[in-house]
């Protein structure tokens, strides 16, 4: 399963999904979690201290490493350099698994043990502001977003990513790429407002969406976030002690948590869990491909000098029956 988490700057996406991570993990489940935010802070709200954040592989920095690796011995794709963020699999490429070793993972992934169990954490690195760029050809993103078009997951598995709700994912295709997308929103008009603009692009493309209220008081906040977000709304949280423990940099044991809080992150795996069912592979590499082409003729063709539709495999639907190759 894959999982974003995106909203407004600070209405609570790194700590909920650092919650929603260490939920998983009490559980047994595995986890890769990956923080594709602008503001880097996953790793210190899953309880790693400043020098062990700081020592944290950037995807950015292995973007050679990532893109060489993923198009394996795939014809189509001649090179690392007309690999674009939005290149997709086919025939030859190399997949990627939530549950197994391989070269990306050496690279860019470290371990981080929780209560219950230990997951995979990795970081995009801090942006720049021309990693926002929507056509920007060595963002950051573009690394996340490669490997999510390369990963075969299954249920029970799952990939959780702390991402910003911003155009750049809306461009290259990024939004698409998840089984459920949780939108962190407070009880104000410009959490709601993000969840908004979500919605539009969402509805386009079949994305599940689901809001997650943040920092919720009381029935006035409940009644507002309903008023606004409909049947949208699937949990609320609220001011959570545990989280300002662990803030202070003293996380109690996560069976500590607040039962009303620990109720809700077993609603978003629920909720999140219920979608398998609905898994479309095909629609999944379709989109990718859509979006492909959307890049390559707005900007991918004219930056790498090549015809990138012809990177495209007619015959290929990636999903758990497909073999990695090379
Ligand atoms: N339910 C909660 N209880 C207590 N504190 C919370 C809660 N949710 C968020 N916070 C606090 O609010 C602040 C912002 O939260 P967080 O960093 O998770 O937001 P964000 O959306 O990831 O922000 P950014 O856009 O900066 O990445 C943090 O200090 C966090 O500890
Ligand atoms: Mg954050």
């Amino acid at each position: 399963m894959k999982i974003a988490f995106v909203g407004k700057g600070g209405s609570g996406k790194t700590t909920l999904s650092s919650l929603f991570i260490r939920h998983l993990a009490a559980e047994g489940a595995p986890v890769v979690a990956v923080d594709a935010d602008i503001n880097q802070h996953l790793g210190a709200a899953l309880g790693l201290d400043e020098s062990e954040a700081a020592a944290l592989p950037a995807m950015g920095d292995h973007l050679l490493l990532i893109k060489d690796h993923l198009r394996g011995t795939n014809p189509r794709i001649a090179s690392a350099d007309t690999m674009i963020k939005t290149t997709p699999p086919g025939e030859g490429s190399r997949l990627l698994r939530v549950q197994e070793d391989n070269p990306v993972y050496d690279a860019c992934a470290r371990p981080v043990a929780l209560d219950g169990g230990t997951v995979r954490l990795m970081v995009t690195g801090p942006f720049t502001d021309a990693d926002l760029g929507v056509a920007c050809y060595h963002s950051k993103t573009g690394a996340v977003e490669l490997c999510l078009n390369h990963l075969v997951d299954g249920p029970d598995e799952y990939v959780v990513v702390d991402m910003t709700a911003g155009s750049d994912s809306f461009a290259s295709g990024m939004f698409t790429r998840f089984d459920m997308t949780f939108l962190v929103a407070e009880p104000t008009r410009k959490g709601v407002s993000v969840y908004r603009q979500y919605k539009e692009y969402a509805r386009d493309f079949g994305v599940a969406l689901r809001v997650v209220g943040n920092k919720v008081q009381g029935p006035d906040d409940l009644d507002f976030l309903r008023a606004e977000v409909g049947d949208d709304l699937l949990v609320t949280v609220g001011h959570s002690d545990w989280v300002r423990a662990m803030e202070k940099g003293r996380p109690p044991r996560f069976a500590a948590l607040e039962e009303s809080n620990r109720l809700a992150l077993r609603a978003l795996r629920e909720a999140a869990d219920a979608t398998y069912e609905r898994r479309d592979w095909e629609r999944y590499t379709r989109q990718m491909v859509h979006f492909h082409l959307k890049n390559a003729r707005s900007w991918g063709n004219e930056r790498t000098g090549a015809d990138l539709a012809a990177q495209i495999d007619p015959g290929f639907v990636l999903g758990e029956s497909v073999t990695a190759g090379a």
